[in-house]
């Protein structure tokens, strides 16, 4: 799909592809015209056809953020705590290409380059230009971070992947462009990050990490190496990704590392002394090669020469590698076949395309990882629960400020709460983008880092709000001061407890209505709401119940919340209304439609009775009938724990730790008791552990509001809490969790869709990631649940499923972060306490799609909720504008407005995107057009050119190399004349020399 629209064209209208999904399709506004040019330099060293070629990849692993801050990181501070500083190495490095024209170097996270960069003088960046235009220093990845897979959400990745690749664009134009995608590190992999790759133009993705048993299988089979289709929905080859797995992680062969942090024989090569190992060298390198090449396809083999913050004395590495390179090769002229050189990813890539062989297909994911029996990475998917939400409301937030930044246009940075500048809201998204690093939301980084993360997140959000207010004081006509309450969620707002009178005013950030209910602490009962029209609002005030008794503890002034909800007929709707007077002591003024009570029972999609567990007591069922088809139904919802293990156990030592997941038995622990309450019904299991069911009378789902913590520790053992659900559904071992947020993967117990599976952790080795949604169903039902934060979760007994909550451990799991996940804060120094949602849905597995797709984008991009205080000046009311909405009309149900943001004074980037995935809802499952000329009520659409998923490429340049699946299917679609701008161009180019 190649192609602009200009505005002289009568395309005014854009077909989505026929399949459903998530076609991500990105346009940017307005008459951009490129200029085509031609790869004109050989960067790839020569191979030899007949020999084995040895790429050797220099490389350094440079987290954003682990043990030390990203900024500890980036200067090379507290080396007391890891031997690490960024700016030397690239600062090295550079000096070390300079001295050889034949080294080679790659780098990959833009967020470390990107503030060296600004360092350097104008002759040091020429110089580095030169570099990346030579090919000797090559962006692989080139994300602002390199991405968790497991716990990001798809939204945020191609944020951060557009800020890096924007950045490599803008700097250094197409040679800055990177080929590859390059994942070593993350702990699994994830379709939907394949699915993206694809979709942002990279030919191919090598990482080091997939679950040992995968691996031996595909040693023997020679197929680390292989084509993944990573996406049901987009045809291929649109989601298809060449992937390869590297031979040792990321680190050097055995015995090769010769960086300052290790302390393998450097060469040495004076055959007078004594210590001359040439030979030992050159004999211990080439039993390496011809061991590697046995599980490779080709005749070109790959080594990661480097690894974590390796390189800061480069010369070091390159001194060793010149030698290597040149001993090894010398034995050609005694016959051997072995031919070693300086390369990269991308130039390795280009071998194995040259190869023309065909490849296995992959269509399901990497996860979950185990490095041994006992050891599976799936206690990462739950860690840090705190700030995997905080991560996911502030992707919220940032998506709200950037439509807004949009809206206001000019006066968005120079309203009346304060000027912002082009750093205002490139704060919020680079604290977004470094929280999306695979030690952040992945919680595996050490207590101050996670805290450097949150405090980043909290200020990018500080910055956006004088964006957001100025927007909404232009939009609304009221230059009221508008506060802002970041802790609803513990039911705290210092406005709206003390104030008498107050408005709400709500901006909805999706391209529908959707039903929102807002709770807000309140100092009493007597409340009148009323719309902009005076027209009063049902709303009803619940008494806080024991469930919040700990919460209450902490905050005395803590009141009970207010609850209604919010029906938003139009998107993108702001509304701000002034209150009206009426005679109450204590009211507040809502932007309402119309609204609805909130009560119980409810009606429209349920009607619900609660019981208590007939066999056990101890879990609260629900026998819902579905009023639209008089369907009954059981289900029974209950929150247990696991003690974790210890290691003291027989089978393995590994215990449980911020990565790893091992509970000491398969049984989980049904913790205390429960109770019923009229209203809502409160589950209150222990002080600790508590539940509030809630359903809501226009919604569709049934909201589990469950609050753990602090986690009780003194019988020294973790925990690790979960939520279970018990259905009638017959479910047969098969369960459904999301990719990303994205696509639904299907899973099932004791099994892996590419190798038998030796199953040997019956609890851990059966969890997925839950990023949004997960369920279970068979020919009648599906009981799903949408997530507010990425968890973990499996489906361990049929018709069950279990998500874990929170975790508290007393042992790191040694993988390297060197800390136990004992979360504590000032606030809570008896250990968090952390609170959140699952919404349940029970429907026909044919229209379930139809429900929880929604959902889910409704937890994602959640209403911002904005209050001034009193009652506006009633002599401003006429003024003032009681409703705004951006877009003219409402968006197909199919169609998501993905991104809207400012890309440069005249010109937006507009991201929608199809979310239904192919043959999931009959309904929404098709092609849908949209007119993008009357899409927004106040911008005027000059002209539209399509650009890749990334927005580092127009689309009409974008073309990827071209691989042949085992199957026999052949993919066509590169013709010769593009090739001219892609890897292969640039490389024939070469030969052609
Ligand atoms: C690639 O292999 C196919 C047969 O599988 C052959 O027809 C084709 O010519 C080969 N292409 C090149 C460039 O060698
Ligand atoms: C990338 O940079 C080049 C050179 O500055 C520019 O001409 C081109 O338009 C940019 N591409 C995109 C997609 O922004
Ligand atoms: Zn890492």
């Amino acid at each position: 799909m190649i192609g602009k629209i200009h505005k002289q064209m009568s395309h005014d209208s854009w077909l989505f592809s026929k399949m459903a999904t998530p076609e991500y399709t990105p346009f940017v506004f307005l008459l951009l015209l490129f200029q085509s040019s031609v790869w004109g330099v050989p960067s790839c060293h020569a191979t030899k056809p007949g020999m084995l070629n040895v790429h050797l990849v220099p490389h350094t692993h440079d987290d954003v953020g682990w043990l030390k801050t990203v900024d500890q990181y980036f200067y090379g501070d507290r080396n007391d705590i890891q031997h690490a500083g960024v700016q030397y190495i690239l600062d090295s490095v550079v000096d070390q290409l300079l001295k050889n024209p034949d080294r080679r170097f790659i780098y990959v996270e833009t967020a470390f380059f990107y503030r060296w960069w600004k360092q350097q003088t104008d002759d040091m960046q020429n110089t580095v230009k030169q570099l990346v235009n030579e090919g000797r220093l090559e962006f692989v990845n080139g994300g602002w971070c390199m991405s968790d897979e497991a716990t990001t959400h798809y939204s945020a990745v191609i944020d951060q992947m557009t800020m890096g690749l924007r950045f490599l664009n803008d700097t250094f134009g197409h040679c800055g462009r990177p080929r590859v995608a390059w994942h070593i590190d993350p702990f699994g992999h994830a379709r939907e990050h394949a699915s993206m790759f694809a979709q942002m133009g990279y030919d191919g993705f090598f990482f080091g990490r997939l679950d040992y048993q995968d691996r031996n299988r595909r040693m023997v089979a020679r197929e680390q190496e292989m084509l993944w289709r990573a996406s049901e929905s987009l045809t291929p080859p649109m989601a298809d990704l060449f992937t390869g797995i590297l031979p040792n992680g990321y680190n050097p062969p055995e015995g090769f590392c010769w960086d300052q942090s290790c302390d393998d024989p450097p060469i040495r090569d004076d055959p007078d002394l004594e210590d001359y190992n040439v030979d030992d060298v050159v004999t211990r390198f080439l039993h390496i090669a011809h061991g590697q090449a046995l599980v490779y396809k080709t005749n070109h083999i790959i080594m990661t020469m480097g690894s974590d913050f390796q390189y800061e004395n480069a010369n070091l590495w390159y001194k060793n590698l010149d030698k290597l390179i040149r001993y090894v090769n010398q034995m050609q002229s005694n016959g051997s076949e072995v031919n070693v050189l300086y390369s990269t990813p991308s130039c390795y890539l280009q071998e194995l395309h040259r190869a023309n062989l065909t490849w296995p297909l992959k269509g399901d994911d990497f996860f979950p990882y185990a490095d041994s029996a006992h050891d599976f990475w799936t206690g990462y998917f739950t860690s840090r629960p705190a700030l995997k939400r905080y991560e996911r409301i502030s992707n919220s937030y940032l998506q709200t400020c950037k439509q807004l930044e949009v809206l206001g246009g000019p006066i968005s940075r120079k309203g009346p709460f304060g000027a912002g500048d082009s750093e205002t809201l490139s704060k919020c998204l680079k604290a977004m983008a470094v929280a999306q690093h695979h030690d952040a939301v992945s919680g595996t980084e050490k207590q101050h880092v996670a805290n450097d993360y949150a405090r980043k997140l909290a200020n990018g959000w500080a910055h956006c709000q004088v964006l957001v207010s100025n927007t909404l004081s232009s939009l609304s006509g009221s230059s009221a001061p508008r506060v802002y309450c970041e802790h609803l969620n513990i039911s705290v707002c210092p406005l709206t407890e003390t104030s008498k009178k107050f408005s709400v005013n709500v901006y909805n950030p999706l391209a529908r209505p959707v039903s929102w209910p807002v709770r807000l602490p309140v100092n009493g009962t007597a409340y009148s709401i009323s719309d902009a029209k005076g027209k009063a609002v049902d709303s009803q005030v619940v008494l806080t119940s024991t469930g919040l008794y700990y919460l209450l503890s902490l905050y005395p002034s803590l009141s009970p919340p207010l609850h209604f909800s919010l029906p938003f007929p139009l998107s993108l709707s702001i509304s701000l209304y002034p209150s009206l007077s009426l005679s109450i002591s204590l009211y507040l003024s809502i932007s309402l439609y119309h609204s609805f009570l909130f009560s119980l029972p409810f009606h429209n999609y349920f009607s619900l009775s609660f019981s208590l567990h007939p066999s056990s007591l101890l879990s609260l069922c629900a026998s819902i009938v579905t009023l639209r088809d008089f369907l009954s139904y059981l289900f029974c919802v209950c929150l247990s724990r696991y003690n974790a293990s210890d290691g003291n156990n027989s089978e393995s030592i590994q215990m449980s730790g911020a990565y790893i997941f091992r509970p000491n038995t398969s049984t989980p622990f049904i913790i205390s008791k429960t109770n019923s309450v009229v209203q809502e019904v409160r589950q209150w299991f222990s002080p600790w552990v508590s539940q509030v069911v809630r359903l809501y009378t226009d919604s569709r789902a049934l909201e589990l509001e469950w609050t753990v913590g602090p986690v009780p520790i003194g019988d020294d053992l973790g925990k690790e809490v979960i939520s279970r659900l018990d259905s009638s559904i017959n479910s047969s071992g098969v369960f459904y969790t999301d990719s990303n947020g994205r696509e639904v993967l299907q899973r099932r117990k004791d099994y892996r869709p590419t190798w038998n599976l030796r199953q040997s952790e019956p609890i851990a080795g059966n969890y997925y990631p839950i990023n949004s949604r997960a369920y279970i169903k068979d020919d009648k039902d599906q009981l799903t649940v949408v997530t507010d934060r990425s968890q973990g979760g499996g489906s361990i007994q049929d018709g069950s499923l279990e998500i874990m909550l929170h975790r508290r451990l007393l042992y790191d799991d040694v993988r390297g972060v060197g800390e136990p996940l004992n979360e504590t804060s000032d606030i809570y120094p008896e250990g968090l306490v952390v609170r959140g949602r699952h919404l349940l849905s029970l429907s026909p597995p044919a229209t379930a799609a139809d429900t929880h797709r929604p959902l889910a984008q409704e937890v994602v991009l959640q209403p911002l909720i904005t209050f001034t205080d009193g009652e506006l000046h009633p002599s401003t009311r006429l003024e003032v504008r009681e409703r705004f909405s951006g877009l003219q009309a409402v968006l197909p149900p199919a169609v998501h407005l993905l991104t809207v943001s400012q890309w440069d004074q005249d010109t937006v980037l507009l991201r929608l995107e199809h979310q239904y995935q192919a043959s999931e809802s009959k309904e929404h499952s098709q092609p849908v057009t949209v007119n993008l000329q009357k899409l927004f009520s106040t911008l005027d659409v000059l002209g539209v050119s399509e650009m890749n998923l990334s927005a580092n490429q127009w689309k009409d340049e974008m073309t990827r190399l071209d691989w042949k699946a085992e199957s026999g299917t052949h993919h066509t679609g590169v013709t010769n004349q593009l090739c001219l701008l892609s890897p292969l161009g640039r490389m024939k180019t070469a030969d052609l020399l």
